[in-house]
């Protein structure tokens, strides 16, 4: 049986532009074609869940509008169960997205429907949240929206796993039902009331997040892999785990990607550390294509590429966040 993911989030259409670098202020730049692709964190989560075998239900809201349609269309084409989204009366969520020539994107939000779920669409979906594996979230939908929906989680003993994008300072009420924090540096700075920097940092924001009522946390760190924080049943504080080298086109959705492989290697039974292997190849994978959506790797995809380094690097942090040793495993593929 695939493991049930749930995600409860956001979708947005995005309004995608290449150009060769960022805009200044007050400056006009001209770049590619204009496109429209399919995005919106939560609703990226769920495609990349369902790409990499989990039988997947998005809660969410659109609005009745095309682009509405085109997203729950897209979410169904990838297997997704998309008969818990709401049409809102709002537009549906967009974001404007400028990526430039180094794969790096600014994006401006529009909430639009996603601004309509609600405490209530969390208890209205309660019996599909208490019945899955997982559930995933990030924070595109108002804040009172995600409480219900851990709280929820928490009342059924379902895994909570919460991608902290846009980041944004979260009531220690909300991390307490936190079973995985995944966010970035950058993210996990701004958390934790810490400045960003190199592994360092990471690690210690990482430590304070976890004093905060985390369950355990994941933070990612773009091209240089990811940091799991104090992994339950070894004496270690911190695994540095590896990344895979690719040319990024468009950074877009990385992270949902990660999260979303990182959550079903999980659910699977994986170990964190194996699990955020799995992450950085979803991640990885995602940055070599334009877009959000259709970016997400599939299952076959990840594997064909920790198959190529089969050996993983995961290095030792000691608590003060010097390396202490580094250990090689052989990956294991279920
Ligand atoms: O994480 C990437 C996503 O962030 C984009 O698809 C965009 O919609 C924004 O929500």
């Amino acid at each position: 049986m695939p493991p049930h993911i749930v995600v409860f989030g956001s979708l947005n259409m995005d309004l995608v532009i290449q150009a060769p670098r960022h805009p200044r202020p007050g400056e006009t730049l001209t770049g590619g074609p204009f496109r429209t692709i399919p995005g919106g964190k939560g609703a990226n989560q769920a495609v990349a869940a369902a790409r990499m075998g989990g039988q997947v239900t998005m809660i969410g809201a659109v609005g009745a509008d095309g682009f509405g349609d085109e997203l729950i269309a897209n979410l169904a084409a990838a297997g997704v169960d998309t008969s818990r989204i709401d049409r809102s009366p709002e537009a549906t969520g967009l974001a404007l997205i400028t990526v430039s020539e180094s794969g790096e994107n600014t994006i401006v939000l529009a909430p639009g429907a996603n601004g309509t779920v609600s405490a209530r669409t969390a208890w209205e979906n309660e019996d599909v949240i208490a019945a899955a594996d997982a559930l995933l979230l990030q924070l595109e939908v108002p804040l009172s929206a995600v409480l219900a929906a851990v709280q929820i989680a928490g009342r059924h003993r379902v895994p909570v796993i919460l991608n902290p994008a846009p980041a944004r300072p979260l009531p220690v009420e909300l991390l307490h039902h936190v079973s995985y924090l995944i966010p970035n540096e950058h993210e996990a700075a701004l958390l934790a009331g810490l400045p960003t920097g190199a592994g360092e940092e990471a690690t210690r924001a990482a430590a304070a997040l976890r004093e905060m009522g985390v369950g355990q946390v994941v933070v990612t760190l773009g091209e240089r892999g990811a940091l799991v924080y104090d992994v339950p049943g070894t004496s270690e504080s911190a695994w540095h785990v590896a990344s895979f080298p690719v040319q990024a086109v468009d950074t877009t959705a990385a992270g949902d990607a990660f999260l979303a492989a990182f959550a079903v290697a999980l659910t699977e039974g994986k170990p964190p550390a194996e699990a955020a292997r799995w992450g950085c190849a979803a991640g990885a994978l995602a940055c070599t294509v334009l877009g959000a959506q259709p970016s997400l790797p599939t299952r076959a995809a990840v594997e064909e590429m920790m198959h190529k380094e089969p050996v993983v690097l995961l290095t030792s942090l000691a608590p003060a966040g010097k390396m202490r040793n580094v250990c090689m495993l052989r990956e294991t593929h279920g």
